[in-house]
């Protein structure tokens, strides 16, 4: 992504500040316009008013939230759950499992992360047992055979790297273990919970290929691996095994929170830090355009210091095209924050390309999200 050719232009007009998110003109609004999802050419404008401040929107491309926490309906088959947004290189779902699912499911159009935004239960797989709680992540190879019993109910994400592999983002000059370090990555265990799900009972198969299921009925469990050897194999990393990377005298660019990295999209994850401690850094995320990138969060845990009016399991749709920023609320906030530190969890997916919402989305969707950018009280006038 960051090689790139594009045509070098270094250039400072009017006033502007030397050192991008920190000491801004006095009484200016700060928008970084950047390609590459951050990693390519970028300015920083120092603008008069909020880019935020509009008045009226028209037309399909304004930002979107939905309310995943209102899908109430479970689905016995991962592959059942309802499309929140994809395109041709991810897919997400939102899907709230069974107490025990009666099949496996194979995934055989891609990868599949799951992001367990609520509950807790065992995974049983071709490689073995690995328990589950909230906040895991769960990277199943394409085509692994797997199915969940749930131990509370359990709602998660599901992220298909569609006709791709999930990799560990370069770490550069941080080094590997920085982050999270690998070792802290959870692999499936052939134990006593692994071979007492094993019986002699038919099961059914139900593999995803284009799309399409296709159901194979053998005799027995065919998760009954005596033993397995070789580097592929799922992986589990828990959100608190995450120590994000932070700079007290710099707002970190939201590439530096990447947590896995598909084709054409990346998986990211804000966890709790401190907020910037130099009176010139900015403390809350810059105006910006992200020019070559549709953006998606969807919100696990916490207070989201920078957004008014979201709450856990509620996702948003940021579409390429307009600026976008900190909620008024939070813009007061933006070198002098409230409180020491941010306790928020979410996950954010960047897709090179464009993303469609899914058709079951409407009925979740809180239309009046636009506007979430008004001032009081230009919204009470709406
Ligand atoms: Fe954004």
């Amino acid at each position: 992504m960051a090689n790139r050719k594009y045509i070098p232009v270094q250039k400072l007009e009017g006033l502007a500040s030397r050192q991008a998110h920190c000491d801004l003109p006095e009484g200016t609004f700060e928008r970084e316009l950047g390609k590459e999802g951050f990693f390519g050419p970028a300015t920083h404008m120092y603008h008069a008013h909020p880019p935020t401040g509009w008045i009226a929107w028209d037309g399909p491309l304004k930002p979107r939230a939905f309310d995943l926490a209102r899908i109430n309906e479970a689905q016995a088959s991962p592959f059942d759950a309802p499309v929140v947004l994809k395109n041709a290189s991810v897919k997400l779902r939102f899907w709230r499992a069974p107490a025990a699912m009666d099949h496996l499911a194979r995934n055989a159009d891609g990868d599949e992360l799951l992001f367990v935004h609520a509950g807790e239960g065992e995974l049983f797989c071709d490689y073995g047992h690995l328990s589950f709680a909230a906040g895991d992540y769960i990277v199943l190879p394409r085509s692994t055979m797997w199915r969940i019993e749930s131990r509370s109910p359990v709602a998660a994400l599901l992220i298909e790297c569609t006709n791709g592999s999930y990799t560990l983002p370069d770490r550069g000059i941080v080094g590997a273990h920085a982050v999270f370090d690998p070792a802290v990555l959870d692999t499936p265990s052939l134990d006593q919970a692994f071979r007492d799900q094993q019986d002699e009972r038919e099961w059914r198969v139900r593999v995803k290929r284009r799309d399409a299921i296709s159901t194979v009925t053998y005799p027995f469990n065919p998760l009954d691996a005596v033993g397995w050897k070789g580097d592929l194999a799922p992986v589990r990393l828990n959100v608190k095994d995450i120590r994000p990377l932070m700079s007290h005298r710099y707002h970190v660019p939201p590439s530096a929170h990447t947590t896995f990295v598909g084709e054409r999209f990346v998986v990211c994850t804000f966890a709790p830090r401190p907020f910037e401690q130099d009176p010139g850094a900015l403390k809350v995320p810059f105006f910006h355009n992200n020019d070559d990138y549709d953006e998606v969060l969807f919100y696990h845990a916490g207070d989201f210091f920078s957004r008014d009016n979201i709450h856990p399991g509620m996702l948003t749709f940021h579409p390429c095209g307009f600026t976008h920023g900190p909620h008024p609320k939070a813009l007061g906030g933006a070198f002098t924050p409230k409180k020491p530190a941010t306790d928020e969890y979410a996950v954010m997916i960047d897709t090179r390309d464009a993303l469609e919402v899914g058709e079951g989305m409407a009925a979740v969707e809180n239309t009046a999200y636009v506007n979430s950018w008004m001032t009081p009280a230009k919204a009470a006038a709406e």
